[in-house]
């Protein structure tokens, strides 16, 4: 796990953006699994700009949501797929048949989760999940205690995601109670994982992920069983970790041919 701090969230997403950018160059039909939140917003803004540039083109890529929230109408703003629309998929070339989504909409939302698994599978697997994580310490919405082979399915959202999330609905109430995700070998099946967390209030479920053990009561600790992931975090989400000075060193000791 390579841990880089950074001072701001705008150097955050200029590192995570990076990251996508160089996996389009290389990959140009690569699978990006993306997070809604707060946390990715700059970097889905900056891979705008890289596309607006020229740098690159999403025409053969293909965007696979990490999860949805059950129970709001189709065009309910806050909607997950809504909101990957509005940071991304509208501003670049992807093809909107090339934008995927656990299907949320269906009768049976018990079968609906093995069938995001197989459309996963059968794109070839996701290249890059970007991930935020939770006040909690969830990933998707894996809350603690979720099993660490979960997969797609639904889940109830605890009462701290559901307070913490009431920053985007117009009353508490409407946030709502089930959201169907993908598991954690679900996320733990991506060929690369990032982190992105900024801001005093992602220190402790940062810490637990990244130091603490490998635990169902922290989800993200999952990172820790994974080959290639990255956390990409600012000065105060960093401030609960204990080898800060061995993350510095070895992002300052970087070798220019290795990358992310
Ligand atoms: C969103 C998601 C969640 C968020 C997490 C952090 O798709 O899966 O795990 O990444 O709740 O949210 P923010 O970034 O708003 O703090």
């Amino acid at each position: 796990m390579e841990v880089v701090i950074v001072a701001d969230e705008d150097a955050a997403a200029r590192i995570s953006a990076g990251i996508v950018e160089r996996l389009l160059t290389d990959k140009p039909a690569a699978v990006i699994g993306v997070a809604t939140g707060s946390s990715p917003i700059n970097t889905y803004r900056r891979l705008v700009e890289a596309y607006d540039a020229g740098r690159i083109s999403f025409a053969d890529a293909h965007i696979v949501l990490l999860d949805e929230y059950v129970g709001l109408a189709p065009d309910h703003p806050q909607r997950y797929r809504r909101f990957v629309h509005d940071h991304l998929v509208d501003h670049v070339d992807v093809p909107t048949g090339h934008v995927h989504a656990p299907d949320v909409d269906a009768d049976d939302l018990n079968a609906a989760g093995p069938r995001y698994e197989a459309l996963l599978a059968d794109l070839g697997g996701v290249d890059l999940q970007l991930l935020g994580i939770g006040s909690d310490g969830h990933v998707g919405f894996n809350e603690p205690g979720s099993s660490l082979r979960s997969r797609t399915r639904i889940k109830t959202l605890t009462a701290a995601t559901r307070e913490d999330n009431a920053r985007f609905f117009d009353h508490p109430d409407d946030v709502p109670r089930h959201v169907m995700t993908q598991g954690l070998a679900t996320i733990g099946d991506a060929r690369h994982l990032v982190l992105l967390a900024c801001g005093a209030a992602k220190a402790a479920p940062v810490a637990a992920a990244v130091e603490g053990p490998l635990t169902t009561s922290c989800p993200a600790s999952i990172l820790q069983w994974h080959p290639h992931v990255t956390v990409v975090i600012d000065e105060d989400a960093a401030s609960g970790l204990a080898n800060v000075a061995y993350y510095r060193e070895t992002h300052e000791g970087k070798p220019p041919w290795q990358h992310y």
